[in-house]
């Protein structure tokens, strides 16, 4: 037996579901990566197999695995005494670098994960404005709190009755969610005029990667931003996935709007555990002790992830990051879609910056959550089950589309290594 089939047996006898994490099981493996090391764009399991890797810790490991800048960082930090529960200058020497590299941020607080980044975000809207509704999109992730774990029961319409997205999720909340698909300009001005007075918030994904790679059309965010303000209601741009994707400043300098609030997560750390929210000065200044909203935590901003985060940003400022990374965008996706045209296999791949999606069998425009479930995702998963015996890794995690992604070490000679393997796997599917 291999020996990550065999951790998979060990694990679960003391790890629930063999996993930390329920998403870890790769659908289409139908187990876990188990990886015993990393460097740069490869990680490597535990019978030594290599893979070029396109998950890149969920987003997280943007400037790649072990990158000397981040490790150099962290040793410093550790040499410290890495006292946590502590201020250091560190802190608001990040903060006062976040705030000038992200448009929306005045003020920021630090955060574990980016389930924490959304649940003090929202907490925060509705301590400013003494509202609780919360008008969100159809689809769009903002972690596993209780208050976002809802989704519609039925697809594309107005409102429509929400359930639980697990067990165990507290009843009633979504008596506080108005939901309406994603760049739909008449649902959003209908949302609003019913809804507008009693909106704390509205959140999104400014660019929607949790469902591929979805790139809001201009009429429907600038109306968001417009309708928002006019309402009185807060509008938060869940950055968590797409913060330094596409340019230092995310998708907020990206699109040219700017938010009252944003999350930032997962490439902020730069691998280690960080997550940001923030927004003007003066709304901020409702988080204690200033104000009367709670927000604290005993490994709030670790100084490890800080100093790794600190290394991270600063290297995302530097003028040659995103055209490099623009490069093996341009290169790893259009290769992608080659393939899928060389060998007949209705594929698409699609992207922004450093994360993309691909989508089987869908014909017509990918605009919403609901476009993304006429996707072919048995033909997903036997395109990364095949990518993934060629050496690619790609992650599912059980949606009807994923993101995915690459790493900037990243070179273009591994982009065309990668494209070699994945024209295989393609040819595989092809013929399957
Ligand atoms: C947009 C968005 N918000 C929030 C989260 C939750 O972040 P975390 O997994 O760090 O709790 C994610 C995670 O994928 C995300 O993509």
């Amino acid at each position: 037996m291999s020996r990550v089939l065999d951790q998979y047996k060990r694990a679960s006898k003391s790890l629930a579901g063999g996993v930390s994490s329920s998403t870890r099981v790769n659908q289409a493996l139908g187990h876990p990566l188990y990886i015993d090391r990393a460097e740069g764009c490869r990680v490597w399991d535990l019978d030594g197999r290599p893979y070029l890797d396109l998950c890149c810790s969920h987003g997280a490991t943007l400037l790649g695995h072990g990158d000397a800048r981040v490790r150099r960082a962290v040793e410093g930090a550790l040499a410290r005494g890495a006292a946590c529960s502590y201020e250091s200058e560190l802190h608001a020497e990040l903060a006062a670098l976040l705030c000038d590299t992200v448009p929306c941020l005045e003020r920021v607080r630090f955060t574990g994960s980016g389930t924490e980044a959304t649940m003090h975000c929202i907490r925060l809207a509705r301590a400013i404005t003494g509202r609780t509704k919360l008008l969100r999109f159809e689809g769009n992730f903002h972690g596993y709190h209780d208050q976002v774990m809802f989704g519609a029961q039925e697809l594309g319409k107005f409102a429509p009755p929400l359930s639980p997205q697990s067990t165990g999720v507290t009843p009633g909340l979504e008596q506080h969610l108005v939901q309406i698909p994603y760049n739909n300009v008449e649902m959003l001005d209908q949302a609003f005029d019913r809804h507008g007075p009693e909106l704390a918030a509205a959140i999104c994904e400014p660019i929607y990667y949790n469902a591929g790679c979805i790139i809001p059309d201009p009429e429907f965010i600038s109306t968001l931003r417009t309708r928002s303000r006019e309402a009185g209601a807060l509008l938060i741009f869940d950055e968590v996935l797409s913060a330094f994707r596409m340019c230092a400043g995310g998708a907020q300098r990206y699109l040219g709007v700017t938010p009252d609030l944003c999350t930032l997560g997962k490439s902020v750390g730069g691998g280690y555990p960080l997550s940001v929210f923030g927004g003007r000065a003066e709304l901020m200044e409702h988080l204690m002790p200033q104000g009367d909203c709670q927000h604290s935590g005993t490994y709030n901003a670790h100084p490890v992830a800080v100093a790794a985060a600190m290394a991270a940003v600063q290297t995302y400022r530097e003028p040659e990051f995103y055209p490099h990374i623009n490069a093996i965008g341009e290169r790893l996706i259009g290769g992608l879609n080659g393939a899928f045209q060389r060998h007949g296999v209705p594929g698409l791949a699609r992207g922004l910056g450093a994360r993309f999606g691909v989508y089987f069998g869908i014909s017509g425009p990918i605009r919403n959550y609901a476009d993304t479930q006429r996707h072919d995702r048995q033909q997903m998963l036997r395109f990364i089950a095949a990518a993934i015996a060629e050496g690619v890794y790609f992650h599912d995690y059980g949606g009807a589309a994923c993101h995915h992604g690459f790493c900037a070490a990243m070179t273009p000679d591994s982009v065309d290594e990668a494209l070699e393997k994945l024209d295989s796997a393609v040819g595989r599917l092809a013929r399957s």
